[in-house]
């Protein structure tokens, strides 16, 4: 199959989370199992052109009332060479810094002219590519519109064999803009209504995305499930429960190539469930690294996330409810936290560092760090107010570090929960989001890791057994693409 992935991240080349892996991955393990698969992307200010392929002659966008020209560069993904990625460059949409905005405008006011750019270059790629593909594969709110232009116009023209597929990573980030920004498609007005841009007056580019998709998935059955409900649609729900026939769930796999604690190249020690006692020397490392006392024996629990609403980052940092500080203060545990985002809480998680010895944090983005907390941490904490799927709990799994999750989204579909009685689960769970589950859950893990090591060993064992790879959801999203094509083109 000739599949086009379009998307505002990819790894390495822009990452602001699992979106960017997610991409990656299944591209590379289509790839592998001989589809012929392109990757479509912005040239973003911080890629290196000199890295890249320019190809030849500029290359013309439909934008509102004219167009807009680019150029097109070209990379391949890394060890990877038949994966094709293609860069669009053009200095007005995204020759500044940030994927979706910057810490002072934290969504650009014109990302619908931006996003467009992508959407309406995803078609012009491939008519200047002669490639003209089977499936195009958008990925959350900023490729949506590239569906709504396959189905109103492209499909009338060369793309009619096209399918059009959408994967929500991710519902609480729609892409919501005035009506005004429109006219930045450069499509018909009678569409602001009839492709299902208009939401409470202005524009709302995934909801678009959803109405016009010949098949829709999302990252996890359980979150398939939960966004057709009030409480995980935010305001979608009876949109996608209208098109509930065409939405299925599946869940991301992992690279393994990045992340198998026996090859990771970024960690002190390997290591794998016949030698997991090597674990001991990353979690040293980790304790030096960090700055905590270097003591084989107290439980590390680790951190590493987007400070974000949505990863309850206020239950377990607001200093109103002390969550963290509790924990840190009246257990006897070691906190490791890597993550950036929202100020307040970065200011916060500065002022617990301040005042608590047993409990440090690196605030930025840090690949390698990411890799030995996974590896040196004895248990993840992830109390998700939601998770469509979530790449750190499996993480977490395959390094033999037990997650306490909340019974959520993707969460709920790769955790189980420990059995006191037998030692049988992976991990520790909890229903509501409330520092007090959080607090009683991280207490029910210490208990078990001071006075339980065998319990805590069979766990370990039976989630580094797991297996998460790519190539089980790729065969889901095959049987997707078909269906896709038969329901859009009627073949
Ligand atoms: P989300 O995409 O919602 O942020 P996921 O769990 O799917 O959540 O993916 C997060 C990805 O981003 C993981 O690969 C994680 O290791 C990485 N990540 C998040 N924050 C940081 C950080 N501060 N430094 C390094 N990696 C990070
Ligand atoms: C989103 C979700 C996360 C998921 C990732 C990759 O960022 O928040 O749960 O793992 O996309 O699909």
């Amino acid at each position: 199959m000739k599949i086009l992935m379009v998307s505002a991240e990819a790894v390495p080349f822009a990452k602001t989370g699992g979106l960017a892996d997610a991409v990656s991955a299944l591209a590379i393990t289509l790839t592998n199992m001989g589809h012929d698969v392109k990757i479509v992307m912005p040239r973003y200010y911080k890629i290196d052109r000199n890295k890249l392929k320019l190809l030849d002659g500029p290359m013309g966008i439909p934008v509102g009332g004219g167009e807009a020209w680019t150029a097109v560069y070209e990379a391949s993904m890394p060890q990877e060479e038949k994966l094709k990625v293609y860069f669009i460059d053009h200095e007005q949409a995204f020759g500044r810094d940030g994927v979706y905005g910057t810490p002072s405008e934290t969504d650009f006011h014109d990302n619908p002219f931006r996003f467009s750019i992508l959407c309406h270059g995803a078609f012009q790629l491939s008519r200047k590519l002669g490639w003209i593909p089977d499936i195009i594969h958008c990925h959350d709110w900023s490729a949506s519109p590239a569906l709504v232009f396959l189905k109103h116009i492209y499909r009338y023209q060369e793309f009619n064999k096209t399918g059009g597929v959408l994967t929500i990573h991710n519902l609480g980030y729609q892409g919501q803009y005035s009506k005004e920004s429109f006219a930045s498609f450069g499509i018909d007005w009678g569409l602001y209504y009839g492709a299902g841009f208009e939401h409470h007056g202005g524009i709302n580019l995934l909801q678009a995305g959803i109405s016009s998709a010949d098949m829709i998935t999302t990252v996890s059955p359980t979150y398939a499930r939960e966004i057709q409900t009030a409480e995980g649609g935010f305001g979608l729900d009876g949109l996608l429960r209208v098109r509930s026939d065409v939405v299925r769930g599946i869940l991301n796999g992992v690279d393994l190539r990045s992340w198998d604690p026996a090859t990771d190249k970024r960690l002190p020690k390997n290591y794998s469930f016949k030698t997991i006692k090597d674990k001991a020397v990353n979690k040293k490392a980790l304790q030096e690294k960090m700055g905590l006392e270097v003591n084989p024996d107290i439980p590390v629990f680790g951190i590493v996330t987007r400070l974000a609403d949505q990863k309850g980052i206020a239950e377990l940092f607001a200093p109103t409810y002390g969550c963290m500080y509790n924990m840190c203060s009246n257990l006897k545990i070691q906190v490791a936290v890597l993550g950036s985002g929202e100020a307040w809480c970065e200011n916060e998680i500065r002022t617990l560092e301040s005042k608590l010895p047993n409990f440090k944090a690196y605030i930025g983005y840090d690949e390698n760090l990411s890799h030995l907390i996974e590896a040196g941490s004895d248990f993840f904490i992830m109390p998700s107010r939601y998770e469509p799927c979530g790449l750190n709990q499996i993480y977490s799994l395959l390094y033999g570090t037990l997650p306490i999750v909340r019974k959520t989204g993707g969460l709920a579909d790769t955790v189980e929960n420990y059995n006191e009685q037998t030692g049988e689960g992976t991990g520790f769970m909890f229903d509501q989001l409330t520092p007090d589950a959080i607090y009683n859950t991280v207490g029910w893990a210490t208990y078990a890791y001071y006075n339980k090591k065998d319990h805590i060993l069979k766990m370990q064992k039976t989630g580094m057994a797991k297996t998460f790879t790519w190539d089980a959801s790729a065969k889901q999203y095959l049987d997707t693409y078909n269906e896709a094509i038969f329901r859009g083109c009627g073949k």
